[in-house]
């Protein structure tokens, strides 16, 4: 019964209080504090004695005093509540408005700017069971190597001895580090020392490291647009001032780079967000040029570079990096899991103090145990040989996705598709534009995204919103993407709008 909850209470007895009123005290602050609600029973007296060690009597007296001051009421044979005579209203004024309320704890007069703050979305909280669903950037959960991490994690447990129990450096476990470094030399052409490198918890609190570390109020961020929402709010969050540059079919148009200085630019140059663009050459060398000139600093977002199904990858913006002007964010949300929470930083190596200052501000560093067993999966090879693996099974559902947009409507255009685990896809001229696209497919039960909030996009100031959709892949079936595209396929040919004429499926 709630009434038989033991409550928190002591008594001191070399206090100069005496026990009785002690025990009033107690409960009453519990009433004001909320703790204690009106209408819940209180503990019965005998209960009470026996727990505080003291007589009955001194536990009738506390209550006699708060019935007579109004806090408690007894009701014949059934116990002492929490007055419900007490205004609610009047006890909520009392308390420090710290405990959760349905009314937002933050009021225009303090920090107004929280009011504005915004998140993105990386879940699809449409999602059901039964939809075909097309979201971007979700690694199919049967590739994730179980039984190896299984065998790892139980291995590193056996011998944790005090790795658990004990606070470790705020930077990161230095086998993971040291692991990683040795995967971007050859991998990303980046060469960093392990000790510049920090894990962090995703690339997301890797981006915040680095705003702590360039941006305050007024700082400017450059930013693509379109461009990934995580980056763009994040930046907002900080009081930064926005610049949205914006992207061609190349990637970030570097020449409309703004005049400014002590600025800070996020790119994602191996497989734009949501675009899905490779920055060439020669504007990743114009946009560290740039960085030099104006004392900026660029962030480089690697999120998905792990696939790539085209040619060689071209090595990262990091690389060639002369100037140490590259903050390099990486993750193991894409090629391993989001859950997993693990991400790093590559540090300029003058900015490492501040980062090891800031991350261990920030959390103190990441759980051991998963970092532990990440750097054991690297050393042993299994990392690279599930790389290997699910960049076949990725190319695979990429093929049957090119495969079935082509043959039910030929002429879109596939953007992107050269590596990453989604594809931006123009909208062919006779279909109509994407948000119907995107609610008449919502009806067969597929999921496709327009490039908005609702799939993490800040579609910034660019005309491609309405002319494009992004097509993630990685997680569904090759039959689950052949069967969704004839869907949606389906779901336009059903449309009556007078501004698309009907689709002919083509025969494949
Ligand atoms: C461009 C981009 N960067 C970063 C992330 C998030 O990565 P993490 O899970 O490591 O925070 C995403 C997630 O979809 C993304 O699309």
């Amino acid at each position: 019964m709630e009434g038989d909850v033991q409550l928190p209470l002591a008594v001191n007895r070399h206090s100069t209080l005496n026990l009785q009123t002690q025990v009033f005290e107690q409960i009453r602050s519990m009433i004001l504090a909320g703790q204690l609600r009106s209408g819940q029973r209180l503990p019965s007296s005998r209960h009470l004695c026996q727990q505080l060690q003291v007589s009955r009597i001194t536990i009738t007296l506390a209550f006699a005093r708060l019935a007579d001051e109004g806090y408690v009421e007894t009701a014949k044979s059934l116990g002492t509540f929490v007055s419900r005579e007490i205004p609610e209203q009047a006890l909520h004024a009392l308390r420090t408005g710290f405990e959760h309320t349905e009314q937002p704890i933050v009021s225009d007069q303090f920090r107004p700017d929280l009011l504005k703050l915004r998140s993105h979305n990386l879940v699809n909280a449409r999602l059901k069971r039964s939809m075909i669903d097309f979201w971007v950037g979700r690694p199919d959960a049967r590739s994730f190597p179980l039984r190896t991490w299984t065998r790892l994690t139980t291995k590193r447990l056996l011998s944790a001895g005090s790795a658990l129990t004990e606070y470790r450096d705020p930077t990161g476990f230095i086998e993971l580090r040291q692991a990683i470094a040795d995967h971007l030399r050859p991998a990303r052409g980046i060469i960093a020392e392990a000790e510049q490198i920090i894990i962090t918890g995703g690339c997301q609190e890797g981006l915040n490291l680095v705003c702590r570390m360039l941006l305050s109020a007024g700082t400017d961020a450059i930013v693509e647009s379109p461009g990934y929402a995580g980056a763009s709010y994040l930046f907002e969050s900080f009081g930064a001032h926005l610049h949205q540059i914006r992207v061609d079919e190349k990637g970030l148009d570097v020449a409309q780079l703004p005049d400014v200085t002590n600025a800070l630019a996020y790119v994602t140059p191996s497989h734009q967000y949501p675009m899905g663009c490779t920055l060439p050459l020669d504007r990743r060398l114009e946009l560290l040029a740039w960085a030099v000139k104006t004392n900026s600093y660029v962030v480089e977002d690697d999120y998905d570079s792990d696939f790539r199904y085209v040619g060689s990858p071209l090595a990262a913006l990091k690389a060639l990096d002369r100037a140490n002007r590259v903050f390099y964010v990486g993750t193991f949300s894409k090629c391993l899991g989001a859950g997993l929470r693990i991400g790093y930083v590559v540090v300029p190596p003058a900015m490492l103090p501040a980062a090891r200052h800031y991350k261990a501000l920030m959390n103190n560093g990441q759980p051991w145990l998963e970092q532990a067993v990440l750097a054991d999966f690297m050393n042993t090879g299994g990392y690279a040989r599930h790389l290997r693996t699910i960049r076949q099974h990725y190319l695979g559902k990429r093929d049957a996705l090119l495969r079935a947009l082509n043959c039910n409507f030929g002429q879109g255009r596939a953007i992107g598709a050269e590596g990453g685990m989604h594809l931006a896809w123009r909208i062919p001229a006779h279909l109509p534009v994407a948000p119907v696209i995107v609610s008449k497919a919502l009806e067969y039960g597929v999921g496709v995204y327009d490039l908005s909030p609702k799939a993490a996009v800040s579609p910034g100031r660019t005309t491609y919103a309405e002319r494009h959709l992004m097509f993630g892949y990685s997680s569904l079936t090759e039959k689950q993407i052949t069967t969704g595209v004839e869907r949606l396929a389906a779901s336009l040919r059903t449309q009556g709008a007078s501004d698309m004429r009907p689709i002919k499926a083509l025969s494949c």
